[in-house]
C-alpha cells in the first residue's frame, strides 16, 4: 500500500484491479477519454485532490461512492479531473499564419455577399484558441460583418474561465504579441481582462463532442485541435464523420499537430498551407 501526504491529510493511493478498470469504463463512457492500463499515476494525481476533498480515505472509497450515487457534482468533479486542459493564446503560430494569409482572406472574398463568418473552436478549453482567432478576424477589418466564433467543451469548470476571459499575466506571455495584448484586453488588477471588442464575438456553451452535432449549425471552420489524441479509433471516426456534416462547402478543419484524418476518414483532403495542414472534404 503506497501513502501519499497532500497538506496536512495522507491519502491512501493504492486502488484495486477491479476500480480501476471501473474507472476506465466510467471515464470512457462519460467522457471518450481513453485511460490506458499503465496510467495508475494520471488517476492517483488526477483524482487525489478529489478523495480529499470529499473527506474520502481511499481512491477505493471514490470508487465505492461513483458506483453508489445518482449525485451529479461529485461525477462531474471526476471527469472534469480527467480532462487536459493545456492551451495557449496562438497555440502553433503556422497555424495562424496560414489562417491569417491564405485561409482568411479566401473565406472573407466568398463571403463578400452575406458578410457572415462563423468558427467553430470544438474543445476551446479556457478560451486562449476562440479569442485568438478572434483577434485574427478583427485584424482583417471586417467592420459591419456578422462575426461568430463558438468554443464548445465538456468541462464547465474551465468554460468558466473561458466566458471570464481574465487571464494571468503568465498566460497573456504565452504567445500573445504585445500589439494584441494592448489593443483587445485591459488591467484587471494583476490579470488581464478581454475588452469590449472581443466579447461580442465569442461566445461558449459546454458540449460533449461525441453528441450529434447538427443543433450547432453550419461552420466556415473548424478546429478541433489537441482533443482527438484522447480517444479511441472509433469515437475519432464518428466525430470526424459528423464534422463533415457542420462544414460549410469549402470549410476547412484544422486539426492539432500530433493528429491526422489519414486512415481515419479518407473522405477528407489534405490542402498543405506553408508549414501546416488542414483539412477540406467534397
Ligand atoms: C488539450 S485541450 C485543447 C485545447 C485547444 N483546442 C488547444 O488545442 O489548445 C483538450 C480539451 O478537450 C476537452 N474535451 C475532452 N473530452 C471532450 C469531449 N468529449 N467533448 C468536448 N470536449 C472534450 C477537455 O475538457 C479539454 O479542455
Amino acid at each position: 500500500m503506497q501513502t501519499v501526504v497532500t497538506g496536512a491529510v495522507s491519502v491512501d493511493t493504492a486502488i484495486s484491479a477491479d476500480n480501476y478498470s471501473f474507472l476506465q469504463t466510467y471515464i470512457h463512457q462519460e467522457s471518450g477519454i481513453v485511460i490506458d492500463p499503465n496510467k495508475s499515476y494520471l488517476l492517483v494525481s488526477r483524482l487525489q485532490p478529489i478523495v480529499k476533498e470529499n473527506s474520502l480515505g481511499t481512491l477505493n472509497d471514490l470508487c465505492r461512492l461513483l458506483r453508489a450515487t445518482t449525485a451529479t457534482p461529485i461525477k462531474r468533479q471526476v471527469i472534469e479531473a480527467l480532462t487536459t486542459n493545456e492551451t495557449l493564446f496562438f497555440r502553433d503560430m503556422p497555424v495562424f499564419e496560414a489562417l491569417q494569409k491564405e485561409v482568411l482572406p479566401a473565406m472573407i472574398k466568398a463571403k463578400q455577399e452575406s458578410k457572415r463568418i462563423r468558427i467553430w473552436s470544438a474543445a476551446a478549453s479556457s478560451g486562449q484558441e476562440a479569442y485568438s482567432l478572434a483577434m485574427l478576424l478583427l485584424e482583417m477589418g471586417l467592420s459591419g460583418w456578422n462575426l461568430q466564433i463558438l468554443g464548445t467543451d465538456l468541462n464547465r469548470q474551465i468554460l468558466d474561465k473561458a466566458t471570464a476571459g481574465k487571464y494571468l499575466q503568465i498566460e497573456v506571455n504565452r504567445g500573445m504579441p504585445a500589439k494584441y495584448l494592448v489593443k483587445y484586453f485591459t488591467r484587471a488588477g494583476l490579470d488581464w481582462q478581454i475588452n469590449d471588442r472581443l466579447r461580442p464575438i465569442v461566445s461558449f456553451q459546454q458540449f460533449d463532442m461525441r453528441s450529434p452535432l447538427r443543433a450547432l449549425g453550419k461552420f466556415d471552420l473548424v478546429l478541433c485541435r489537441n482533443v482527438l489524441i484522447y480517444f479511441d479509433l472509433e469515437t475519432k471516426k464518428k466525430i470526424l464523420k459528423e464534422i463533415r456534416g457542420v462544414m460549410e462547402p469549402g470549410a476547412h478543419l484544422i486539426l492539432g499537430t500530433a493528429e491526422t484524418t489519414l486512415n481515419i476518414d479518407d473522405a477528407y483532403q489534405r490542402a498543405v498551407f506553408g508549414g501546416t495542414s488542414f483539412y477540406t472534404h467534397t
